[in-house]
């Protein structure tokens, strides 16, 4: 497809099936009664229900919980070495210790027990499981992850396995990182090894969380590790986590026939700025590049339109054949929802963003001219309230992304891996020790009112993971921000479930919002 049949194809997509720049206009507020866009019910947050055997859960990932970063003959991950680095993350902070998780997990397990969770999104360490990235496992690291799904299933909690939520053994980092191409099959020997000793237990397996996030953050701008700054690295090293993927879901089902094999791919919607051809042009691109980069070369084996220029292949390292390597029938799609973009051209200049980073979420950035192929200009409105991580809570947009991938990929079972909100609340005294985290709930139960829009208008979602157990550690903020349901207390460990826990207990044992 030439270029100017792409930005035809892209705008008739923005003015009908893609986000539509006239629902945004009507869809102004953050309104929990009313709720104005492009679906055919409306939000009732009185009353809303989840099917029968809807799987509520929660979700962390192991070097934000765990601790215990060198026990048992773990080896070192690129985030130890990160965190090692004076001046990487706010505060000095290091997940040396986080939640203690490694030995706390029979406690936190009792906790979604006890909020009545079916489901807890947790990851595997790889260097924990292979300390120097490759060869044989280690023993200690195995037995944990077993003891971890026992307790699990005993409480009747589905284990849901992420196999790579950002802690590359910084061996494999040494050998090149990911855009070393070797890396996909360091990749699959260790997918194999998991659904080989875990397989008779985990059903569900996601190869990686965010792919985009870390290879873009982490090769592109340099703000996670390994700090790299160049947008042909950040290009490599996609490419090589497509590959990778493939491979991961071929060794997983070879390992375990009762696997199924899906994503935790990051998600925000984007709303072209304008009806300009230009700018519904510029939100296809975004769309292609932050939400479907990864999704689009498994389902179908090619690139998504991303680029202004024809894709760029040679500089990815594309050889004959990756296309049958990347393309493999997911059983089911998951994808996290925090918040939405504005999208416009960035025309001909080369900068297409403020460079402000909050959390794991960047406005995209090209201010050094590293991103001369994408030209969108991305941006997070703050039309609605901020937590206080700085993301604008726009409820209204996970029924947008829900319905937009049940539209693209044919209605596929969809997982909401993550979604939540940092709010500092703390323990009130007077309240008994009570953690009365209000706008936790009100953006739960926005959001949840929106995600069961979606299901009665067709969308096959069958689970949502709050984001997250506990506080933890958050990437390069460290601890300054809290994520959690349930408040923990760094200095001594204690673990506080918060108001916002307590009422999500009730909506899971319920099915409904309720009161
Ligand atoms: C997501 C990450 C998760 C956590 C939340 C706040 O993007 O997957 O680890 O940092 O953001």
């Amino acid at each position: 497809m030439d270029r100017r049949s792409f930005l035809a194809g892209s705008c008739a997509l923005c003015g009908g099936l893609l986000l539509d720049q006239r629902s945004l206009a009507l869809d102004r507020s953050l309104s929990t009664s009313t709720t104005t866009g492009s679906g055919s019910s409306t939000a009732d947050t009185s009353s809303p229900h989840f099917p029968e055997g809807f799987l509520w859960g929660m979700a962390t990932a192991s070097y934000q919980v765990e601790g215990a970063w060198n026990e048992d003959g773990k080896g070192e991950s690129i985030w130890d070495r990160f965190s090692h680095t004076v001046g990487k993350v706010k505060g000095g902070a290091t997940g040396d210790v986080a939640c203690n998780q490694y030995h706390l997990y029979p406690q936190d397990i009792a906790i979604l027990k006890r909020l009545n969770q079916k489901s807890y999104r947790f990851s595997i360490s790889w260097p924990r499981i292979q300390p120097t990235g490759s060869g044989t496992p280690n023993q200690k690291g195995l037995d944990h992850y077993s003891r971890l799904v026992d307790t699990l299933l005993e409480a009747g909690i589905r284990p849901f396995c992420t196999l790579y939520h950002w802690d590359l053994p910084q061996a494999l980092e040494d050998r090149g990182g990911w855009p070393n191409r070797d890396l996909a099959g360091y990749f699959a020997d260790y997918s194999g090894i998991l659904a080989k000793h875990l397989g008779d237990r985990i059903t569900v397996w996601a190869p990686f969380n965010m792919p985009w996030t870390f290879c873009y953050l982490g090769y592109g701008v340099g703000t996670f590790p390994p700090g790299g700054a160049s947008y042909n690295d950040f290009l490599k090293a996609a490419h090589t986590v497509k590959l990778a993927q493939g491979e991961a879901f071929r060794s997983i089902k070879a390992a375990s026939s009762k696997a199924t094999v899906g994503s935790a791919y990051g998600m925000a919607p984007g709303y072209p700025k304008t009806n300009s051809e230009a700018d519904c042009a510029a939100a296809a691109r975004y769309h292609a590049m932050n939400n479907v980069y990864f999704l689009e070369p498994a389902v179908h084996g090619w690139y998504p339109k991303a680029f202004v220029i024809e894709t760029p292949y040679e500089a990815m390292g594309f050889r004959a054949g990756d296309d049958r390597i990347m393309k493999v029938p997911l059983d089911w799609i998951g994808f996290h929802y925090y918040t939405r973009r504005i999208v416009s051209d960035a025309g001909g200049s080369a900068k297409s963003g403020s460079g402000s980073t909050f959390g794991t979420e960047i406005e995209l950035d090209s201010a050094g001219g590293r991103d001369p192929y994408t030209r969108f200009h991305g941006v997070m409105p703050t039309e609605g309230p901020l937590t206080d991580a700085g993301l604008e809570v726009w409820p209204h947009g996970i029924y947008d992304l829900v319905m937009q991938i049940s539209r693209e990929y044919n209605y596929p079972v969809i997982e909401i891996t993550e979604s939540g909100c940092s709010y500092l609340d703390t323990p009130y005294e007077k309240e008994n020790g009570h953690v009365p985290d209000t706008r936790r709930i009100v953006f739960f139960r926005a959001v949840l009112a929106e995600l069961a829009r979606a299901i009665a208008d067709g969308a096959k979602v069958c689970s949502f993971h709050a984001w997250s157990l506990l506080d933890n550690f958050e990437w390069a903020d460290g601890y300054s921000q809290r994520y959690g349901l349930t408040y923990v207390d760094f200095r001594d460990q204690k673990r506080i479930v918060k108001d916002s826990g307590l009422w999500y207990g009730r909506v899971a044992a319920t099915n409904r919002l309720g009161e």
